[in-house]
């Protein structure tokens, strides 16, 4: 049975999960939507495993109703493998498609794909035509965005010459996180290149890099004049993220992020991780991200201590109620730093 996959249009109140390989999957783009995410992009997926039908890379293409609208993510370097997988993918239904030019991690960077792709232009143009022409052929049109850095190496400023270039070969939106490639995830994202960028094309532009906060969202938009956001590591410590951000935006009152709400936060996160994908797997994963939620309140030591004496999804389930009770922390030294995620 062919999918069903609506498209979107591209507001500064319709904020984006941004692609983040190894959490962005259907439990937690669901657990998302729930919480007012427009859009939620997949890990990235390889495509020479998609080609070979590598059965771990095929559960990344894994959705359902309540993740649509969703942006399937592909990396790669090798042309020819991309025309037989999107032509297999649009078969199948999948819409809405994104090409990783930005991920600067070493095993991406080896193969070629990534950010790497920033250092050879015609290659990573010519990966996103074909992409786009195959998107075409979906019956009720598919779209494609890329998703790329500022340059490879430091100070390399490609991004302007790019977009422009992809704009031409019919690509429907662009997202950047500005940083050098080199520069991983040190520093600070520079905003104000997102602003130039959107000076420089007429697609929508989607800013990513450093938006903890629902404040930095708001502030992004204001500051850049882009036409939307997508949380990444901020979503990761506060999937209600996106409803705080809505909320800011309106002028409205953001939820109190008290151990309660966290709680019911935490319960359907396990309950979605159960229901998707619900094996031994799944299931360490959930309990390891649960004390990042807990963020900021008092006793996540405990609470990790508890966790990982479960060995069940009732004894999870049970555990994870302990974070109603927890009150927020003196200071914060208990806390996790963000950049641990991105090691
Ligand atoms: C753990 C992790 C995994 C990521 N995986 C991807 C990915 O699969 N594809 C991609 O384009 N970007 C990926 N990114 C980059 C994010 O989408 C985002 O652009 C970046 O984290 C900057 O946003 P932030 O500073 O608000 O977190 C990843 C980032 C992190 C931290």
């Amino acid at each position: 049975m062919l999918l069903t996959m609506s498209t979107f249009t591209i507001t500064p109140d319709s904020p984006w999960l941004a692609p983040l390989a190894g959490y962005s999957d259907l439990p937690f783009r669901v657990l998302v939507k729930q919480y007012g995410c427009a859009v939620g992009c997949s890990e990235m997926v390889n495509v020479k495993g998609l080609a070979f039908k590598n059965s771990s890379t095929n559960r990344l293409l894994a959705t359902c109703p309540d993740d649509d609208p969703m942006v399937l993510q592909l990396f790669g370097a090798e042309a020819q493998f991309f025309e037989p997988v999107m032509e297999k993918l649009v078969s199948l239904g999948y819409r809405n498609f994104d090409l990783n030019a930005g991920c600067p991690v070493r095993k991406v960077l080896k193969s070629g794909s990534g950010v790497k792709l920033m250092e050879d232009l015609d290659k990573l143009v010519n990966i996103a035509s074909i992409m786009v022409t195959r998107a075409a052929q979906h019956p009720d049109g598919g779209r494609v965005g890329v998703k790329f850095r500022l340059g490879f190496n430091k100070g390399e400023n490609v991004y302007i010459d790019l977009a422009r270039r992809l704009e031409d070969i019919g690509v429907d939106w662009i997202s950047m996180h500005p940083r050098y490639g080199k520069q991983m995830f040190a520093g600070k994202a520079d905003w104000r290149k997102l602003a130039l960028l959107k000076q420089a094309v007429s697609i929508p532009v989607i800013g990513s890099g450093d938006l903890f906060t629902a404040e930095a969202g708001v502030r992004c938009i204001e500051e850049t004049g882009i036409d939307a956001i997508m949380f990444a590591r901020g979503a990761l410590y506060d999937p209600s993220i996106f409803a705080r951000y809505i909320a800011l935006r309106k002028g409205e009152e953001m939820p109190v992020r008290d151990g309660k709400f966290l709680a019911k936060i935490v319960r359907e996160h396990i309950r979605l991780t159960k229901e998707y994908e619900g094996d031994g797997r799944s299931f360490r994963k959930i309990r390891s991200i649960i004390p990042r939620y807990a963020k900021g309140l008092k006793g996540i030591r405990a609470l990790r201590g508890s966790l990982l004496e479960c060995k069940n999804w009732e004894a999870l389930e049970k555990a994870a109620t302990i974070i109603s009770d927890l009150r927020p922390a003196d200071n914060l030294s208990d806390e996790t730093d963000v950049d641990e995620i991105c090691q």
